[in-house]
């Protein structure tokens, strides 16, 4: 597995994935399912302080990605990023997010982030053992920060300063 840049290319395999994460209701509050040509679109928009990365097989197939993205338009939070992991259901559980997360981390050192942060399910186990492993802490819960399925869900927020 070796971790690259994510091409127009991988649309397809990174809606796929993505759409799985949505539809386990564990990862996240987008209930709305992609298409390659909308994640086609979204990797066209994105730019250099944006990336996207994917995991990818020997044989070429994706396993997992992993993006930067904008946290706040305001130019005093251009030191803050966000960040999605991804991974596909079959493959989760051996090391592909830990091997994202870290490529993440590298990259937003990289362009020069001060802080990263993420919001996630406190319910969500894999993640939050990944995030503390990567030495991410808690900055707060929401409560009842969603209605999912007729569900009130908590959303756990969590930085890491990076310098
Ligand atoms: C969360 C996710 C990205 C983690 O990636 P992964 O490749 O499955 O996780 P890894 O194999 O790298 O494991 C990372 C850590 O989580 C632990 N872990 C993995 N699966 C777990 C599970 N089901 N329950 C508890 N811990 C788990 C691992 O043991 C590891 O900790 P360790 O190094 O201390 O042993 C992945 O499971 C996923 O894509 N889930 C669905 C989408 C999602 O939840 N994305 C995050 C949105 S906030």
């Amino acid at each position: 597995m070796h971790i690259r840049e994510a091409t127009a290319g991988d649309a397809a395999a990174i809606a796929g994935i993505y759409n799985q994460g949505i539809e386990d209701r564990l990862a996240t509050l987008e209930t709305q399912t992609r298409t390659p040509e909308e994640r086609a679109a979204w990797l066209a928009a994105r730019g250099p302080r944006h990336p996207v990365l994917v995991a990818e097989a020997p044989d070429g197939a994706v396993l997992g990605w992993g993006s930067l993205n904008a946290f706040n338009p305001r130019p005093a939070y251009d030191h803050v990023v966000d960040f999605s992991v991804y991974v596909g259901r079959e493959q989760r559980g051996r090391g592909i997010g830990d091997a994202l997360l870290t490529a993440l981390e590298v990259r937003a050192r990289a362009i020069g982030y001060h802080k990263m942060v993420l919001a996630a399910f406190p319910t969500n186990r894999a993640g939050m053992r990944l995030y503390e492993r990567h030495g991410f802490t808690t900055a707060g819960i929401y409560h009842e920060q969603g209605l999912l399925d007729g569900r009130w869900v908590d959303v756990i927020v969590m930085e890491k300063l990076l310098t």
